[in-house]
């Protein structure tokens, strides 16, 4: 009877399906989303044609993000009249609900929910209200800690999600650079409290976690309120989290050059479990063109900052984002920034074309670059770049790095760990899960490095 009754609860379990698109921010939140529905009872599936609740957690960024939702609710139309007997709950959530709201459920009636990053603590509350019949929009700006008010992981979840973790510490911004929405869909620059983020720490270290990362928009902008009489920034932080037994690294992303402090320097000074990476988007090597996107440095400024990183650790990695196409880029203003690629040197980099977005100010600038001019650019800087992170890998060969042991190869005995730097390396191993090893590294293929065990 017993046996029976659990079967059936079984069956009458809901399902959610999330799909994430966007940044990591999306996926930390598309994860805390489904650990506050499994304490409501729903289980996170795979599939999209098992689920009785499903979430597109979007991203607004560009143009082409955005387009991709409608393409897809397009798509999820036609397989709900197909497939779908049970009643089914489609939500959009993230950045897009944030910006278009109700014009969502306009374009595609058959969505029920629309929810911005700032409410998604009152998720179940919101589903309970879509399962009477009710569409509901919801893209207020919370004025508290949204994470506070959601449950953290249990192990199961942590387990699952592997070794290595994501940790939001600070979201929204104040920056206003002429290209961008993110101050748009995501609100003002917030900080979470130290007892937050080092309770939730402490949490995934206990389920398993080797790794965090910490995530925010400006993720260098992070200030916060401790027992010391200084306000903290995010190298204390950092410095505080080292602490925590049984972490062995740490990183953190996305950094604006503006609020790379003098405590974050001394943290990749002070700190060995701070991976030597860096991830700092310079966007172009054009001094007018940071102007007109309201960077508010110069290329020099940048270049001083890497150096100054650099001298405490010489090791270090750098990542960037650029974007070419801004309106009124010149041919001169694009050498400008091939030059300071060539002279930072970039161990990995992503780039895009200017994409003009509805609201900001880059949007309505008269002098706006054609497609085609656009193109050539990118690939000619994505030419460049990719030469730079073949090098960065090749000049790896032969020497003895650290990798923290993420999962199973494809063949036995085979398992696949990260580099400092992320990059994937392939070994043959009977380190478990999760452990850190001496690997001397044997061959650089495109994305990836082969290595041997020194164990
Ligand atoms: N806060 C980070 C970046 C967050 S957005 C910073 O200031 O560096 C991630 C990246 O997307 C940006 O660095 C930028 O390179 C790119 N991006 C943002 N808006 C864009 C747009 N309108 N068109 C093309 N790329 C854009
Ligand atoms: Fe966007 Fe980053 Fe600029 Fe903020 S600092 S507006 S997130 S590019
Ligand atoms: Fe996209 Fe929003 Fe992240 S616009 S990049 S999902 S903050």
């Amino acid at each position: 009877m017993e046996i029976k009754i659990k079967a059936q609860e079984k069956n009458n379990q809901r399902k959610v399906y999330i799909k994430t698109y966007g940044c990591q921010m999306n996926v930390y939140d598309s994860q805390r989303i489904s650990d506050s529905l499994s304490v409501e009872g729903y289980i996170t599936v795979n599939s999209i044609k098992e689920a009785d609740l499903i979430l597109l957690n979007t991203c607004y960024i560009r143009e082409k993000a955005a387009e991709k939702l409608y393409s897809d609710l397009g798509r999820l139309r036609i397989m709900r009249a197909k497939y779908k007997q049970t009643p089914l709950t489609i939500g959009v959530i993230g950045c897009i609900a944030q910006a278009e709201g109700e014009e969502i459920i306009r374009r595609s009636p058959i969505v029920d929910l629309v929810i911005g990053p700032q409410s998604y603590h009152c998720l179940p509350y919101i589903l309970k209200k879509v399962e009477k019949g009710t569409k509901i929009i919801e893209t207020d700006y919370a004025l508290e800690d949204k994470y506070m008010r959601m449950p953290l992981p249990k192990k199961e979840a942590i387990r699952h999600r592997g070794v290595s973790a994501f940790l939001t510490v600070q979201e929204g911004c104040d920056k206003f650079c002429t290209f961008c929405v993110v101050p748009y869909t995501r609100g003002v620059e917030v900080s979470r409290s130290v007892e937050q983020i080092v309770l939730e720490a402490e949490n995934l270290v206990d389920g398993g976690v080797r790794e965090i990362t910490l995530l925010g928009q400006n993720v260098n902008a992070w200030h916060g309120n401790s027992s010391s009489t200084h306000e903290w920034r995010l190298g204390d932080l950092l410095f505080r989290l080292a602490k925590v037994k049984g972490l062995k690294r740490l990183r953190y992303t996305t950094s604006h050059p503006r609020d790379m402090d003098d405590t974050l320097i001394a943290a990749h000074r002070d700190l060995p479990m701070l991976m030597p990476y860096l991830h700092l988007p310079v966007q172009t090597g054009s001094n007018r063109i940071l102007r007109a996107m309201n960077r508010r440095y110069t290329a020099l400024d940048y270049q001083k900052l890497i150096e100054r990183i650099r001298a405490v650790q010489p090791n270090i990695a750098l990542s960037g984002d650029f974007i070419v196409g801004f309106p009124g880029e010149t041919d001169a203003d694009f050498e400008k920034t091939l030059k300071l690629v060539q002279d930072v040197f970039y161990a990995s980099a992503y780039s895009f074309k200017y994409s003009p977005r509805h609201g900001t100010p880059g949007a309505d600038m008269s002098n706006q670059i054609d497609e085609q001019t656009k193109d050539e650019r990118l690939q000619r800087l994505q030419v460049l770049l990719g030469k730079q992170q073949q090098l960065f890998l090749q000049s790896k060969i032969g020497t003895v790095i650290d990798v923290l042991i993420e999962k199973p190869g494809r063949n036995e005995e085979q398992m696949v760990g990260r580099s400092p730097w992320l990059t994937p390396v392939v070994l043959k191993t009977k380190a478990p899960i999760g452990t850190m090893l001496d690997v001397v590294i044997e061959e650089a293929k495109q994305n990836s490095f082969v290595g041997r065990s020194q164990e």
